[in-house]
């Protein structure tokens, strides 16, 4: 029985996000510069997007470049951006070939102007589509989102639009950049760090993490269905009783 054989179709998460690291030390390792990894990522991204939109996956977020990220080199960040920017633009046939709807959250306005155009066109040019949402994470952190969040419902409190009493769990949510998006039920990690790195901090909130030694460029479908069936086996108590759920 194959791995992906094994998973129950009715206990799949609606939503994985995943922090795609690894890169890096994946081209060290062949004695390659980092943005050879960074070019190796893209088909990894490939692979678990068609592995997910296989299994009916709702939604999946890519982490592919933090807010903290932009402190890099300056050559890796031009690099890196090209590499986004050209592959998201390139992907659009498949996208909807495939009935998937490319969504990015960040700060993009930290983008060059052109690749902004891009990316726009491109989340326009399958809106339409109503299979998998596939999230990129683009110039994003959590702490950006969360503050932002706040300076909008304040604003929203000055105009009159809200009261401070009425500021609920699901109006906050509404003003993230996930407002349209379930929060992910599992989050990855690929390289063996054991750590959020400021990604959806107030989404996570209940996800079961998962982390891999496994590099980003190398991970695969079959790495996937492992970490869908770790999932599969925990039990998600939400603060309550083994009895209880
Ligand atoms: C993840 O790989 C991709 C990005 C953060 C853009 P890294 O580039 O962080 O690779 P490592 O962690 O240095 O190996
Ligand atoms: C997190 O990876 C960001 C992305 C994968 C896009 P980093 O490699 O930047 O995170 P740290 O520096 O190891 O925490
Ligand atoms: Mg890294």
């Amino acid at each position: 029985m194959s791995l992906k054989d094994k998973l129950i179709a009715e206990k799949l998460p609606r939503h994985i996000a995943i922090i795609m690291d690894g890169n890096g030390r994946w081209a060290k390792e062949k004695g390659k510069d980092r943005l050879f990894g960074h070019y190796n990522g893209v088909e990894s991204v490939r692979n678990i997007v068609e592995g997910c939109a296989e299994l009916g996956i709702g939604y999946l977020t890519l982490y592919a470049f933090s807010t903290e990220n932009w402190d890099r080199p300056k050559d890796e960040v031009t690099g890196l951006m090209e590499l986004l920017v050209k592959t998201i633009r390139g992907e659009v046939a498949t996208l909807n070939k495939n009935n998937i709807r490319l969504h990015v959250i960040g700060n993009i306005d930290m983008l060059p102007a052109n690749a902004h155009d891009e990316l726009n066109e491109a989340c326009e040019e399958t809106k339409t589509n109503t299979g998998l949402n596939l999230i990129m994470a683009l110039s994003y952190s959590s702490r950006w989102e969360i503050l932002n969040a706040v300076k909008n419902i304040a604003t929203e409190i000055r105009t009159g639009n809200i009261q401070p009493n009425e500021i609920t769990d699901e109006v906050f949510q509404q003003h993230l950049c996930t407002a349209d998006f379930p929060d992910p039920e599992l989050m990855i990690r690929t390289s063996g760090e054991y750590r959020i790195s400021n990604f959806l901090l107030y989404q996570l909130a209940y996800s079961e993490l998962y982390f891999t030694d496994t590099l980003w460029p190398d991970f695969r479908k079959e790495n996937l269905y492992e970490a869908l069936l770790d999932y599969q086996m925990r039990e998600r108590r939400f603060g309550k009783t083994s009895e209880q759920v």
